[in-house]
């Protein structure tokens, strides 16, 4: 992670590559957030996964992640602050999630 925050401050200090820059550490972190990567749920460009099938007494049963390229900035914050079901807890700072909110939601 230290590899991380080194190379988003050589990038924030590019100027004009500012801009891809910043996507590619957004992606960086969506793909290694201290943790297990959100593109593992949630896929790689946040349109959700089904994570794993499982047949019990002969019925098949999905768990899956939901898309998040389409969710406000307040239920992001929300999902990542007080994960629910199998969604883990991750200890990032509130640039860090706005980072990713912005890049999951192309607004990046
Ligand atoms: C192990 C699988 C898993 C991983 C890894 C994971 N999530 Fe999730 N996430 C889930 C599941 C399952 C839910 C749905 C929880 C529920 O029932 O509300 C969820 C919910 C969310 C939501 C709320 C969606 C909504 O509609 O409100 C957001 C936002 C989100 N995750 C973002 C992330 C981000 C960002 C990361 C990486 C830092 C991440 N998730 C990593 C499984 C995962």
């Amino acid at each position: 992670m230290r590899l991380l925050t080194a190379l988003f401050f050589i990038f924030s200090t590019l100027g004009a590559d500012d801009f891809i820059a910043k996507r590619d550490y957004a992606k960086l972190l969506y793909s290694n957030p201290r943790g297990i990567g959100c593109d593992k749920c949630h896929g790689e460009d946040g349109m959700g996964l089904v994570i794993a099938r499982v047949k019990k007494k002969g019925e098949i049963r999905d768990f899956s992640a939901p898309r998040i390229d389409n969710v406000t900035k307040q239920a992001f914050f929300k999902a990542l602050n007080s994960p629910k079901d199998i969604m883990p807890k991750y200890s990032l700072t509130n640039e860090e999630m706005g980072i990713l909110f912005e890049y999951i939601t192309n607004r990046l």
